[in-house]
């Protein structure tokens, strides 16, 4: 589709079912995103912070140095390197560590994520076969082999994409569909205490909207989120330790150990970014709740700018209180996994959106996708300043 003008786009809302309360995602059509000017992208932009995840059609023949810089323009001052550290291990970054990141070359920082063999020549990436994330890296009650492998699934875990130290999260991500493993539909175990199941496409991503958490919160703990910040550890996913993900993927499970801060690779203080509870969307102003307990060393509470901070360093204080919260969102009704088809570009807003892959049999065949987000040059905002 060259030379797309703005006018071309059309923004498509998701419908969803009337069992459910997901309340974002939207379907883009007539976007070139190898040939993007700013009207549309600024379209786009107003588009993806609207709908927090659009899955964008038609993107069969995007050259990889175009997807990263998308995502450069959304944050013209951030310096054009994928978000994650490379060479890094999992003393920086935990289970994340253990897979070698598979740089595109020539593609400014575009990573080969998936499963499977990709073929002789995948964009310059020769006889690479990969393997996915697995939720038993992360999950306190992992399912078997032979679960896995009759299409059973719990999320890997949910996050949003960055290190966390030294380096503050994307502002958004990108991830382009280019193969697509094919079978029947996964069986997701959610981890609701209701032991809920949902019917998901292989291969594809769950997205929870933090505004939504932020909606379930009761006026008092509202009051706190808006005033409260939040410190994750040095090289958080490490220092993480042996601690496990709860069966829902979003909370903290009791046990296990986080690493002593002196054990960890080499930190510094100024290092180590305070960011609000709440988050302000860019775009719309709306608030989300956007916190990653597995990285949470310190909590600084207060309900009011005036009131004194109450410093939270006990992980199990932590643990319990942010469990209590975020299992009110971990429920089918909230949980958005958008059909995703082999040449489709989601987008979604990282500062606005927690997320996690969900695995497939590998007995599906290939999975490959084309993933890009980049530290953002600046902090996300919250409705009270963050002390320095
Ligand atoms: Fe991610």
């Amino acid at each position: 589709m060259p030379h797309a003008k703005s006018t071309d786009i059309v923004v498509t809302p998701l419908q969803h079912d009337t069992n459910k309360k997901t309340n974002f995602g939207a379907i883009i059509t007539g976007v070139d995103l190898n040939e993007l000017d700013e009207e549309s992208f600024q379209k786009l932009r107003t588009a993806v912070y609207t709908n927090n995840v659009v899955i964008i059609k038609g993107q069969k023949d995007l050259l990889p140095s175009k997807q990263f810089d998308l995502v450069r323009r959304f944050d013209p001052d951030c310096k054009p390197s994928h978000g994650f550290g490379y060479g890094k291990s999992t003393a920086e970054l935990g289970p994340t560590g253990k897979k070698p990141f598979y740089l595109i070359p020539d593609s400014g920082g575009v990573t080969l994520v998936g499963n499977g063999y990709q073929g002789p020549d995948h964009y310059g990436l020769k006889e690479v076969t990969m393997s996915g994330f697995s939720h038993t890296d992360f999950n306190c009650e992992p399912l078997s082999e032979e679960q896995l492998a009759a299409g059973h699934a719990k999320f890997v875990h949910f996050h949003f994409d960055g290190i966390m130290y030294d380096s503050h999260p994307s502002r958004v991500t990108t991830f382009r569909c280019v193969k697509q493993p094919k079978g029947p539909e996964v069986t997701l175990h959610v981890g609701d205490e209701a032991g809920s199941t949902m019917k998901v496409q292989p291969g594809s991503t769950a997205f929870i909207n933090c505004a939504q958490i932020y909606d379930l919160l009761t006026e008092e703990e509202k009051k706190i989120a808006d005033n409260s910040y939040w410190e994750p550890a040095p090289h958080p996913f490490g220092w993480s330790g042996t601690r496990m993900m709860t069966s829902n993927g979003l909370g903290v499970a009791p046990g296990g150990e986080t690493v002593p801060l002196d054990k960890l690779p080499h930190w510094e203080a100024d290092k180590v970014f305070k960011y609000p509870l709440v988050w302000l969307n860019p775009v719309t102003g709306e608030k989300g709740f956007q916190i990653m307990p597995q990285c949470v060393r310190k909590l600084y509470l207060r309900s009011s700018p005036d009131e004194e901070v109450r410093e939270v360093e006990d992980p199990e204080e932590i643990r319990v209180w942010l469990n209590g919260i975020h299992e009110r969102i971990v429920k089918p009704e909230y949980i958005l996994v958008p059909s995703c088809e082999e040449d489709d570009m989601v987008v979604w807003n990282n500062w606005g959106i927690t997320h996690s892959a969900i695995e497939y049999p590998p007995s599906y065949g290939t999975r490959a996708m084309h993933q890009c987000h980049i530290a953002s040059s600046t902090a996300p905002l919250g409705p009270t300043p963050v002390p320095a």
